[in-house]
């Protein structure tokens, strides 16, 4: 029921009228008479339901001759205790495999679902290795140069970051920069809009390197996070993580990411240690609890260790979010405004962490801060409505979009020169800066 529904409360009306329904052909059509209707009745038995009624009404019939189902009239006549028996079994293992397997090739709300041929991709068997063995053959150029680690793709380039006739996008020429994350053509249409909340988003993101995604209230970059880790399914186009496509390879792709949404998900009744030991086990580690008293301390919230989640404020669960991002060491860490609801000591103590985090591996953040992406971000992303409007250094998008300073230069009443006003001119001018003279007279 639970691969059909998505909705808890529609399941447990449904639930009930389909088992009613799987009973239906017993109680309709068919008796418990053994020599009756055989192949009918072990047709019908494929539901469950039907196969148990069979089973009562030959036990009951049993029990009302008072000799009760036993070893010698358990097997006898067409259709015995223990056909029905069988079929029930049958059915279970039947509908286990049937279970699993829908779960993973129908969509639904959250999750990606695999194509109906799952079972046969040497992908789903396979390990890592034989997967990436397997890039050489594929077409996907983009999956193989971020598993052989290479940083040759400029031949590659036009497919990312787009066309780039305006010079919004800051190339990267430090070849000691090996990008590890590819973001191709991702774009993402929730089933009941009518636009795309990711429009074609081209995107690498480099190890060693924090990537901040900035952009107005719904310009995409929490649909971005969604889809990057998973939680939706793209409309079309794909990202490699360290290698793993997320459409295809999804779960190697997880192992590698660390998550931290916009909105806290947290168990009210677990303490902050037991979500660190919780997630830490999730990500197949058995940490030790200094472990985990260093990574509470990191975050600011080694005081509130035993601390029950529910009882937190919101920048400490913002803090305890960020902790879980960075459980079990993952290369790809996303974090969705870790900052909000911080105060600015915890913010920059956050800072601290992340620039200490990104030695060997790749975060990518969103916030509303644009100080926050200057003093942060290694590269900085802008989107609006879905759509990637530049990316480079904070330094390269001040020269190519910043509209300047200005600067007021008081004078005593009684200096009558321009001298100190030129002078400054000169010095912002010899520091390759333009300048435009204007007078007080011409500012009015
Ligand atoms: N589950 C959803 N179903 C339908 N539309 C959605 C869904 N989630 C987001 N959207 C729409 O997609 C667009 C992008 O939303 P998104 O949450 O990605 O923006 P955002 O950049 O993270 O904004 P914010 O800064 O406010 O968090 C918005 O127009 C939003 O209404
Ligand atoms: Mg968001």
């Amino acid at each position: 029921m639970a691969t059909f529904f998505s909705s808890a409360k529609l399941a447990a009306f449904v639930g009930p009228i389909a088992l009613y329904v799987t009973i239906l052909p017993h109680m309709l059509f068919l008796t418990t008479n053994k020599f009756e209707a055989i192949p009918a009745k072990k047709f019908c038995s494929i539901f469950p339901g039907t196969a148990f009624g069979f089973a009562a009404g030959i036990m009951s019939d049993y029990e009302y001759t008072l000799t009760g189902v036993n070893g010698t009239n358990a097997g006898s006549g067409d259709y015995s205790f223990n056909t029905a028996v069988g079929f029930l079994v049958l059915d279970t293992i039947l509908y286990m495999v049937l279970a699993w397997y829908l779960d993973n090739v129908l969509p639904s709300q959250y999750g990606v679902a695999k194509p109906f041929y799952f079972l046969f991709q040497p992908s789903y068997w396979g390990g890592k290795a034989f997967t990436a063995r397997n890039m050489k053959r594929r077409s996907s150029k983009f999956i193989r140069q971020s598993v052989l680690g290479q940083n040759d793709f400029e031949e590659d380039d036009e497919s990312f970051e787009e066309i780039d006739d305006e010079g919004k996008y800051e190339p990267v020429t430090d070849r000691n920069l090996i990008p590890k994350v590819f973001i191709k053509n991702l774009v993402k249409r929730y089933p009941k809009n009518d636009f795309n909340s990711v429009d074609r988003l081209n995107l690498k993101l480099y190890e060693n390197q924090i990537t901040c995604l900035l952009g107005h209230n719904g310009a995409g970059k929490s649909s971005t996070i969604s889809v990057l880790t998973g939680l939706y399914a793209p409309t079309s186009g794909d990202c490699s993580v360290y290698g793993s496509s997320i459409s295809e390879e999804l779960d190697f792709a997880r192992e590698s990411m660390g998550i931290c949404p916009q909105h806290d998900v947290l168990f009210q009744e677990l303490t902050v240690l037991e979500h660190l030991q919780f997630f830490k086990a999730i990500k197949g580690f058995d940490p030790s609890m200094e472990e985990m008293v260093n990574i509470a301390r990191d975050v600011g919230l080694e005081s509130k260790l035993n601390a029950m989640s529910g009882t937190l404020t919101g920048g400490m669960k913002r803090k305890l979010s960020v902790a879980i991002a960075f459980c079990g060491n993952p290369k790809f860490v996303l974090l969705d405004e870790p900052t909000s609801g911080m105060d600015p000591l915890s913010r920059r103590s956050l800072w601290d962490l992340l620039r200490k985090k990104k030695k060997d591996s790749v975060i990518l953040l969103t916030t509303h801060y644009m100080e926050e992406a200057e003093i942060l971000a290694d590269r900085i992303a802008v989107m609006k409505y879905g759509q990637l409007q530049c990316v480079g250094t904070s330094l390269f998008l001040k020269r190519r979009f910043g509209m300047g300073y200005k600067l007021r230069v008081l004078m005593d009443s009684t200096i009558t020169s321009n001298q100190p006003a030129t002078s400054v001119s000169h010095d912002i001018e010899n520091n390759d800066g333009n300048f435009n003279y204007v007078t007080s007279h011409q500012e009015d």
